[in-house]
Parts: C-alpha cells; structure tokens; sequence
C-alpha cells in the first residue's frame, strides 16, 4: 500500500494552521447575536423569582429567555439503544421549561445580546431567587447508600466465577485496598460551541459535536419539526474526548434563542459555563483485592466500584471492565454500584471506566508483586491469559506481553533497581514503573457513497467526525490505497448530518466504522467501473474477469493490459460512477442498524476483541517539596494495524498526557455543602502544560487484527488506560509511598 501505514501529513493541516478550518463559534451572519447563560446557584429546589430588568437595560441586549417566557419544547426522550435517536439525551430536565432546579448550575436564563460582552455583562445581572429543597450532593458521603448497579445488554456490571472472597481469604499472600479518583472534567481547547438560525421551521446549526446524526434527532425531537428540517453541520470540532456526544444544554438553548429572537444567535461557553453544563467523569470508590500463590499465579481477583450519576441522568461508567480481561485468576469477582446524586449528569470522557478502573487495578498488581517480591512485569506474565478469563472467550489479538517485553527493553527496564527510594540524584528522588493498558474495541454502522469522475478523482460522502484525531487524512489514506489513485485525487466530506449518517465519534470505534463501509463501497465501485468495461466495444477489460483484474495506478489492470478510471467512463460515455454503502431512508438506516449491531454482537460473543499496551513511567520526585515531575514516558500498544503512524503517535501521546493529568493534578472539587463546583475554570483546575510533559515516545507493534476491517482496532482511548497507575507505581518505587488517591499532588507524599 502506497500510504497505509505512513506518516501522512492532514489533509486539513493547511486549513488548521492557517485558521482556515471554521470551527461552531467562527461562521460569520449577518445580524448575529450572542447569547450567555445563567446558572443556578442552589442545588435542587424552584425558582420563586426571577428579576432581569437591569439585565434587560444593559445596551446590546435583545432578550432575556427564562421559564416565565421561553415558549414550550417537547420533554427530552428518555435515552434508549433501542432507539438511536434518543441517545443524545444529556437529562432529563426541560430547560427553561420548569421552575425547577436539579443541580447547581443549571441554566435558568439565557441572555441575548448585540456583542458578546453585553450578553455576558447582562448574565451577571439577572436575579434569581429559590426555595431550596433537600439535596444530596456529597458524593464521599453517600457511599454507603450505593445500589448495585444492574447488567444491562451490551455491559454487565456484575460477574462472578468461583467463590473469589474465599479464594481470597485461603490466599497465601493477599493486597486488599481501597482507591478513590476524583470528579474530573472536560476541557476541550474549543469549549461547547453552537451557532444556530431558524429558516422558517427549518433550523440550521454549527455544533461542536462528536454525533450530527444524534443532535440532530435530538434536536428535531425537542422543537417538534420532522428531522430532515434540522441540519447539524460540525466539519472541524477542536477536541471533545466524550464530552461532545451528547447535547448539553447550550446546543438546545442556542436553538431556543434563535428562535425567540428571529436571528442567527451564537453561544460559545466561558469555561465556567462547561463545568456547570457539560458533566464530567465520575468521581470513584474502588475495592481490588487479590490473592496470590508464592509463585505469583492469581487465585483470586476482586474488583468493585462506586461511581456516581446524576439523578436526572448520567453515564453509569463500566469501571471495572478491566478486571474482566487482564489476568487469569482462578476466582474473579466484578461488582459495581452507583450514587445518585442531585448533581450535573456525568458523562463519557476518554476510555469512560477503563481509565479509572485500570488505576486500581494496575496499582494493586504492582502492590502484590512487591509483596512476592517478583518483578511487575514478571507477575503480569504469570497471569497472562491464553483466553478470555470471565468466559473463555478467544482473543481476535492480544499481544500484551510483546508490549511488555518491547517497551522493557527500550525503557531500560533492567537497570531498575528492585526496591524502591534506591536511585537518587540530588534533591531527587528517581523511580520507575509500569503499567498496563487496555481498551475494548467497538465498530458501528457508516453509510456511505462513492463517487469516481472521469477525471479521475473520488468524492467520499460519510457523516462522520473530525475532532482532531486525523479520521478525514486516515480514511483518504485508506480510499487512495484501495482504488489505487493519489491522495490528492481524494475529496472527503463529513461532518454534516445531511451527509450518509456514520452515527457517533466514540468508542474508539470512528476508524473501524467507517473502514468497514469504505471498502464495500470501493468494491461495489470497482465492480461497476469493471462491469462498464467489460461490456464496452474496444476496452483491453473485455473478456475478462474480474478476479483477475486489480485497481492501481488509477484505472483497473490486468497485467499491463488494462485503462484508468477516466478512459473507462469516457468510452462508456459516463462522466461519473457512484456506489453505496446502507441506506438514508429512515427505514434503511434502521434495519442497516440492526443488520449490523446483530452481526457485531455475535462476533462478540466468539472474540474477545481490544487494543492493549505497556505504559513505561519514570518519575523525578523532590525529596524536600515532594513536588513530581514526570521525566520519562515510554508507551508500546498493540493498536491492530495503524493506519497513519504520524496521526496514531498524536492520538496516543495526547491520551498519555490526559492520563498524567489525571494521575497529577486534575480534580474537580465539588462544594459538600452546596453541590457547586468550585474551581470551574484552568486557574484553579490544573491540566498539565508543555512544561510538564516531557517527550513521549510510543510504539506501535503494527499488527493486524484478523477479525476487523483491514485488521485496524480503535486506538483513541487505549492510551490514557494505565497511565495514572504507572505514574502510581513510578512514584511509590521513586519514594517508598503509595498514593491510592488521586490526584497525587506535593501534599500526599509529604
Ligand atoms: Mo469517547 S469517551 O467514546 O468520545
């Protein structure tokens, strides 16, 4: 293949770097007006009074929207996978809808304005009154009223084999711990944008959003007009990391206030209002006992999590799928249960239970292999199972160890000293550790067409997302490859929910999905392209077959007998040939819906299919401040067959340096008393800079796998899974502590 597996520069590089690339807030109308919120400042109860008449004196402004005159939208759906046009619902509150108030900084006004400073100037000065109600918002503090959490079709949350707490007790050696990670939020470098107009009962947006199709359905569903009046348009989203799958409030009140005023309305979230409108992760309580043989072999592997959600929604996070996967124990035990809470909804972010889950996890292995005194790695490869341990499953791939034996190698892995606070320079304290990575792999459905033209270029159609992961350059890639042309002979359009639906940019699954469809698609066309040459009086095709006959060097050749594309069609008196994959009919979509998830789910039930890694950390840890610095990063994962090396690099180490963000400094600290967030903005919220990232190397073993389109397996989310417990592990071999409760600021090793 001529550009699988390079480092392709973007196609959309050039359209990024010199601000060409229009994001949601960026496209200009004439009469825009610029729209604030207002947010909630009690926890639960109604609002008694609402005063915006100094707002509404505040020039530039248009309208103040409250419930006392916002017009009446449908309820949200409840959300169903049953029913893919439900899924984006973020709550279940009607916004401006309702008196009522269900978390701490939920919209209750929306102010719109001439100029973007008015509308902001205006929110300060609207002023609400409530009867506060009873709230519970303690997450800590509710522990003990956690309810089990049920299995549900595509997750179990609870998973037995053997009798794991007796297997436990028998155990001749043991860890048995407790972990807490705290809330954390997004912080897309684009924060929630939406510009929005109504044309009649026609509604047009630009949304920064990983699911046009969702936003749209969504949307359709809360303003009551047929779906296809709705446009969603997202071509360029600047990161979103979960936090863009659903539709949070801001999108939905956009389109309320553009309807309320008769123009174009564009609202781009402060920082503040992201925190206070788009959930975050869970906060979580884990519990990983394991029981051990002298030799190291696992006899017992207990997992439970409490995590939270809020109580008119929220994401119940699989926080202990890890523990279903790593490591042959004899007995494993998985249980999770949940809190509810009077809070913003939590939702996906970044490998949404793995990444906490696999804090746990992989810091009570190390903990154990202390206590046997085997090296980390050593007690992974003892464990490491030929089949899935919950069922038996086969693994479409699995090459952990590889990773392990790979990256030990590069790291200098050896030359660690085995006990911990040994290696000092000056005031530092040096440690090493190791972690393991692991991420399900998911592939939905895309609909898709194909147009080739007889000048020789291809037109790609697909809905799907490009928020920075490098999709539109990885499946140019794939289509120049394919239908043997030059990439620049490419066009991709996505991003646009009236384009062929792709459904959602998650899951690690976008590369995957849309892979699927393309190369249907490309042999669909090649088959027309053939068929047309075959049946033509003069082509060189005529006569043979079509087996026999490859796609390169743009037309279609057997030997060197053979013509390009453009000679085919125009003998064939053909300016264009186009192929599809599904159908945009809603009836098409749908049973290409269930088509599809049935033939997933009973591939599922045969593999076990995920991209897995070996996280190398090495930690400079000052002895007198207790300050860390991270100062080695080496990542190795087993992605299935890489697509781009130069954009997989990307997507890995910015998912490294989400996990060290986690691991050091990221938490979302929540007021017990009043349920308000109180550091909701990056002055008090700290993320790392480039100052505290040094350079991240990782490797890709570049192996396909068998069981998925072109042997690609997700690799978004792997990265961040792992990374906190290596920096855990780096830290307790640099000091001799171990911190079970992130993040792992100066204070806890002091
Ligand atoms: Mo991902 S958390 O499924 O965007």
């Amino acid at each position: 293949m001529t550009y699988v597996g390079k480092p392709v520069d973007r196609v959309d590089g050039t359209l990024k770097a010199t601000g060409a690339a229009r994001y949601a807030a960026e496209f200009p109308y004439p009469d825009l007006a610029y729209a604030a919120l207002v947010h909630a400042t009690v926890a639960r109860g109604r609002i008694t009074r609402i005063d915006a008449g100094l707002a509404r004196k505040t020039p530039g402004v248009v309208a103040v929207i409250t419930h006392l005159n916002a017009p009446a939208m449908k309820p949200p759906p409840k959300p169903t996978p049953m029913d893919l046009s439900t899924m984006a619902t973020s709550s279940s509150v009607s916004l401006l809808n309702t008196d009522e108030v269900h978390w701490n900084g939920q919209p209750v006004a929306v102010v719109v304005a001439e100029t973007l400073d008015a509308a902001r100037e205006a929110a300060h000065l609207v002023e609400v009154e409530y009867t506060e109600l009873p709230a519970t918002v303690d997450f800590a503090a509710e522990e003990a009223n956690a309810r089990p959490q049920k299995n549900t079709l595509l997750s179990s949350a609870n998973t037995q084999k053997g009798d794991a707490e007796a297997a436990l007790a028998a155990a001749p050696f043991s860890v048995d711990l407790r972990y807490t990670t705290p809330g954390v939020n997004h912080n897309a470098i684009e924060p929630h944008s939406t510009t929005a107009y109504w044309d009649g009962d026609q509604l047009v947006l630009h949304d920064a959003t990983q699911n046009t199709t969702w936003a749209r359905d969504q949307l359709a569903i809360r303003f009551d007009v047929p779906k296809k009046n709705v446009r969603v348009i997202s071509p360029f989203v600047g990161g979103a990391f979960g936090g863009k799958s659903l539709v949070w409030p801001g999108t939905v009140l956009t389109a309320l206030a553009a309807k309320v005023t008769g123009r174009p309305v564009r609202l781009m979230l402060t920082r503040e209002s992201v925190y206070r409108t788009v959930g975050g992760r869970t906060p979580s309580i884990q519990r990983v006992a394991i029981g051990a043989e002298a030799g190291g072999s696992m006899t017992a592997l207990i997992h439970s999590s409490v995590s939270r959600v809020g109580k008119v929604g929220g994401w119940t996070e699989q926080i202990t799928t890890v523990s279903r996967h790593m490591y042959d124990a004899a007995a494993l035990q998985v249980r999770q249960s949940l809190v509810r809470l009077d809070a913003l909804p939590n939702t996906i972010m970044r490998a949404p239970g793995e990444s906490i889950g696999s804090f746990a996890l992989e810091s009570s292995v190390d903990e154990l292999a202390y206590q046997l005194g085997l090296d980390p790695i050593e007690l992974r490869a003892r464990n490491e199972p030929a089949r899935n341990p919950v069922d038996g499953k086969a693994f479409s791939h699995r090459l952990l160890l590889d990773c392990f034996e790979q990256g030990a190698k590069e790291f200098g892995w050896a030359e660690r000293a085995p006990q911990p606070r040994a290696t000092r320079d000056g005031r530092w304290l040096v440690g090493m550790g190791v972690a393991a990575a692991y991420h399900p792999a998911w592939q939905f459905q895309a609909n898709l067409t194909l147009r080739l033209s007889a000048d020789g270029t291809v037109l790609v159609r697909c809905g799907f997302h490009e928020m920075g992961m490098g999709t539109a350059t990885a499946i140019s890639q794939i289509t120049a490859d394919t239908l043997g042309v030059p990439l620049d002979a490419v066009t991709i359009e996505y991003g646009d929910s009236d384009l062929p639906g792709a459904g959602t940019a998650g899951a690690s699954a976008q590369t995957a999905t849309v892979t699927a469809s393309l190369l249907d698609a490309c042999e669909k066309l090649t088959d027309g392209v053939f068929a047309l040459a075959r049946k033509t009086p003069g082509s060189p095709l005529r006569g043979h077959r079509r087996q026999d006959v490859t796609a390169r060097d743009g037309g279609l050749y057997r030997d060197s007998r053979g013509e390009s594309y453009g000679e085919i069609l125009r003998r064939a008196g053909r300016e264009s040939i186009d192929a599809q994959v599904g159908s945009e009919t809603r009836l098409g979509e749908l049973t290409g819906q269930v088509r599809f998830m049935s033939k997933f789910l009973m591939d599922r039930r045969r593999w076990m299919k995920a991209a897995c890694g070996a996280q190398f950390c090495e930690v400079r840890v000052d002895a007198e401040t207790g300050e860390v610095r991270v100062s080695r990063w080496l990542g190795v994962f087993d992605v299935g067959r890489v697509i781009n090396t130069k954009t997989a690099a990307s997507q890995l180490r910015g998912g490294i340096i989400m996990g060290i963000g986690m691991a050091l400094a990221e938490e979302t600290l929540v007021d017990p008393r009043t349920g308000r967030i109180v550091n909701a903005s990056l002055s008090e919220y700290h993320v790392p800079v480039h100052a505290d990232i040094p350079t991240i190397e990782v490797r890709c073993l570049d192996d396909p796998d068998p069981t998925m389109p072109l042997g690609v397996v997700g690799l978004g989310e792997v990265s961040v899974t792992g990374v906190a417990a290596a920096v855990a592990n780096a830290v307790h071999h640099a000091t001799g502590r171990r911190i079970r409760d992130l993040p792992i600021t100066l204070d806890k090793l002091l």
